[in-house]
């Protein structure tokens, strides 16, 4: 047989695998694994937004609809850009939605990209940002940033930069570390753009999960809308992870290659979701308010009971909704780390080593789930670190 796609094949395989596939079968052996390990929000999709849809379905929307999204939502996100970040943003030719954020992020990387250019990421980087620029043809350039100075961006990256650097990207708030990048570093990412002519793409689907601080919008300062993609989704927001749906907002020659790579490939997002779309962007907004709260409750309770066991160790993240905490009583190597909770504590956590060397000596855990759950696993990690040091 002749031999598969090289490119697909350099993709290096997720650290994650093996846990995920021993919590899994952890799970089929009828154990009682508690799950911190996913993205997923644990509410419902605000009913406003699913009477939207079914009112759609109902009004025969089951057709294709436009490639680039219906002209409603496209205006939708127009309009919020405009009203939260003073962006004037062209619905025609400057935005484009996709089924997810994360299909954007890639379709934004397949229209900057030539083979060799390369990107920029930080390190801890969410796990998709490294496949994604190779199988765009480009080649990821990590940085590292450290957790003594909570994973913050410093001007040490321009030393990553060379004459073939093409994009940052920046992700804020952040996955995995929930930090919220402040004024400083928004305008060292911003010098280093304009100084080295590079484009940003800025992954902003925490933006409605802050709980200190603000969020900023990259492409709104000065000078930066020309060289800006922001990339934005309802998955977190609006708990709307099943409804594939997200959007980019970005110079019109950018966005209109992107859209010829979603018009060639997945066509458009899904009618009648857009209708759903459209009314979570310009309709109520309490409930995300609501959410917002449940997990600033669940950030603190988290917080304060992890910090409280002896060997255990938890930033107070920003933002978006992870915990990355250390466990010095344990060790440092994070796959084992994430074994030992799996097999002793029946917690499935996320290694750290999954978002790049940076996340050594870490696990993620996902507050994205009940607090009854949550109160579970302290229990569960207390009675681990009490036997462990016994
Ligand atoms: C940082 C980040 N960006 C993008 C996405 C993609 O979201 P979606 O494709 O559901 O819109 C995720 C999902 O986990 C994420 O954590």
């Amino acid at each position: 047989m002749k031999s598969l796609s090289q490119l697909l094949q350099n993709i290096p395989p997720s650290a994650t695998i093996a846990v995920n596939d021993k919590a899994k079968s952890l799970k089929a052996a009828g154990r009682d694994v508690i799950s911190l390990a996913g993205g997923d929000p644990d509410f419902d999709t605000p009913a406003h937004i699913i009477a939207a849809a079914k009112a759609a379905l109902d009004a025969g929307d089951t057709h294709y609809p436009p490639s680039r999204g219906t002209l409603a939502i496209r205006r939708a996100v127009a309009q919020k850009m405009s009203q939260e970040y003073g962006l004037t943003v062209d619905p025609a030719t400057q935005v484009l939605v996709s089924p997810g954020a994360k299909f954007l992020i890639y379709a934004t990387l397949a229209a900057l990209l030539n083979p060799g250019d390369e990107v920029i990421i930080f390190e801890p980087y969410w796990v998709s940002y490294v496949p994604m620029v190779i199988m765009a043809g480009g080649t990821p350039v990590t940085v590292s940033l450290d957790p003594a100075t909570q994973f913050s961006i410093t001007e040490a990256v321009e030393d990553a930069i060379t004459p073939r650097t093409k994009v940052i990207m920046v992700n804020s708030p952040n996955n995995p570390t929930g930090h919220v990048i402040d004024a400083t570093e928004a305008a060292i990412v911003r010098e280093l753009a304009i100084k080295h002519d590079l484009y940003v793409i800025s992954d902003e689907i925490y933006e409605k999960l802050i709980f200190e601080g603000e969020h900023i919008n990259l492409a709104s300062l000065p000078d930066m809308a020309e060289r800006t993609v922001t990339v934005n989704g309802h998955s977190k927001a609006y708990a709307m992870t099943g409804w594939r749906l997200g959007w980019a907002v970005g110079p019109a020659e950018i966005i209109g290659l992107m859209a010829k790579l979603q018009s060639q490939t997945v066509t458009s997002a899904a009618s009648f979701t857009m209708a759903a779309g459209a009314e979570a962007l310009s309709g109520p907004q309490d409930e995300v308010e609501r959410m917002r709260q449940a997990y600033k409750a669940r950030r603190d309770f988290m917080v304060d009971a992890l910090n409280a066991i002896p060997g255990v160790e938890c930033d107070r993240p920003a933002g978006a909704f992870y915990l990355f905490v250390r466990f010095p009583g344990l060790g440092t190597d994070s796959m084992e780390l994430a074994n030992i909770l799996l097999e002793e504590a029946e917690i499935a956590g996320t290694p750290g080593i999954a978002f790049g060397k940076a996340g050594e000596g870490h696990v993620r855990f996902s507050i994205a789930t009940s607090m009854e759950e949550l109160k579970r696993a302290v229990a569960r990690i207390e009675k681990l670190m009490r036997t462990r040091s016994a």
